[in-house]
């Protein structure tokens, strides 16, 4: 999960990360308000900044000083409702304008390739690192850091000095660092990056930009609920995140439950192969519903899946191991049954297809049940026809 800069922010302060005083904003009447604020502290300059998760906010016009509360109400309102490389901003940060006497880079990264960590630095920022990657490859030190010993006082000033930070900012710089590590360790992150690290004319060292992603698979022991993004979400898939499903929303009109990421993705394929002689019938979406079918799971995976206002039939593609075919039959007869109960009536028609372990009880179960939106096909790929076939000539939902 990527931050916002304000988000990020707050992490840096939590940290002792040194940052200009600021406030995020909605509108532009609260940007005038937090500036007044701050020029009867004695700090009428501000800076305006888009907060939207790309980077070049500035070159794109997001990033504005602002020269009191005046200024900054109208900075904020051509900032707001801005659209920077397809992100809408809806938010303004309004910082502190802070003098600069020279901008640096700094960031701390998993290593992928080389299965460690890395700092990089350099005295040359306030650009865009991959510019000057191009520009000047040798102005940028990249520092392994071993996960065993961290960052101490002492790595903080190897790596500060391989960027060539210069001596009047070193010291702080290193300190900023440390802090810097200790963020990037205890919450998780897989990035973070400040850009610019500035030097004032009286020596201090600040962090004026953030960017931080943080590791989702750490989130079970952290708390970073706070910083979900619930209008960057589908809200189906927010919904089966809920119910812990495996769902991803796409474009198309059939949905997809199968049992294991790789029967499901094949599944995908199959149906949109079997879709191009159907006027391009697509999968509506990947839910693996995995292991263990049981009602319950069946139900809230049909329930997520029918819920879908572009889905027009479904497919159930299971082949049995572990989990038999007959649990799964039953799971199915359930999950409709559940779904009526709770007065959401299954009306559109879903293809089952059995294989595998206990596939004719399964099979037998769905027959005797004789649910009249089942319909069984035996083989994959005829199965993956019918469905298609069956979104085709089915109207569209509230159509
Ligand atoms: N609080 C501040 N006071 C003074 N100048 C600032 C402040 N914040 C940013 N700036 C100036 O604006 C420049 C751009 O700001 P910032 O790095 O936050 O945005 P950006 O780099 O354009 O965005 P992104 O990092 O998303 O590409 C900085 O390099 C700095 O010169
Ligand atoms: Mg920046």
């Amino acid at each position: 999960m990527d931050l916002f800069e304000y988000e990020a922010k707050e992490l840096f302060a939590e940290y002792g990360v040194p940052v200009p005083k600021d406030k995020v904003a909605d509108t532009a009447e609260e940007a005038r308000e937090i500036t007044a604020a701050y020029a009867a502290e004695g700090t009428p300059q501000v800076v305006v900044k888009a907060q939207v998760k790309t980077g070049g906010r500035g070159k794109a016009g997001g990033v504005k000083l602002a020269d009191g509360p005046v200024d900054a109400y109208e900075k904020a309102q051509r900032i707001l409702g801005m659209d920077i490389k397809g992100h809408t901003v809806h938010k303004v940060l309004i910082a502190e304008a802070t003098d600069i006497k020279a901008e640096y880079y700094l960031s701390f990264l998993l290593d992928r390739a080389n299965r460690t960590f890395m700092s990089i630095c350099s005295v040359e920022g306030g650009v865009e690192i991959e510019e000057v990657a191009h520009s000047n490859p040798g102005a940028i030190a990249r520092i392994p850091v071993s996960p065993l010993t961290g960052v101490d006082h002492a790595k903080a000033l190897e790596i500060i000095n391989a960027g060539r930070i210069p001596d009047e900012a070193a010291e702080q710089a290193a300190l900023l660092a440390e802090r810097l590590w200790a963020m990037f360790t205890d919450e998780d992150a897989t990035l973070v990056e400040v850009n610019p690290m500035v030097l004032t004319p009286d020596g201090r060292v600040l962090a004026l930009d953030g960017k931080v992603t943080l590791d989702d698979n750490a989130a079970y022991r952290q708390d970073h609920g706070r910083f979900a993004d619930a209008s960057a979400t589908d809200p189906i898939e927010a919904r089966a995140k809920e119910k812990h499903l495996n769902y991803v929303k796409l474009e198309g009109e059939v949905g997809i439950i199968g049992n294991g990421a790789g029967l499901v993705m094949s599944t995908l394929d199959v149906v949109a192969y079997a879709g191009e002689q159907f006027g391009g019938i697509r999968p509506a979406n990947f839910l693996d519903i995995g292991g263990g079918a049981s009602a319950e799971v069946m139900a809230n995976g049909l329930e997520i899946v029918l819920s879908d206002p572009s889905v027009r039939s479904v497919f159930v593609n299971v082949f049995g191991g572990i989990t038999a075919c007959d649990a799964v039959a039953n799971g199915i007869v359930s999950a409709v049954a559940l779904l009526t109960e709770r007065g959401e009536e299954v009306n559109l028609p879903i293809v089952v297809r059995l294989d595998g372990n206990r596939a004719a009880e399964g099979r037998a179960i769905l027959q005797e049940a004789n649910l009249p939106v089942v319909e069984q096909v035996d083989t994959m790929d005829g199965a993956a026809r019918r469905a298609a076939e069956l979104a085709a000539a089915a109207p569209a939902k509230g159509a």
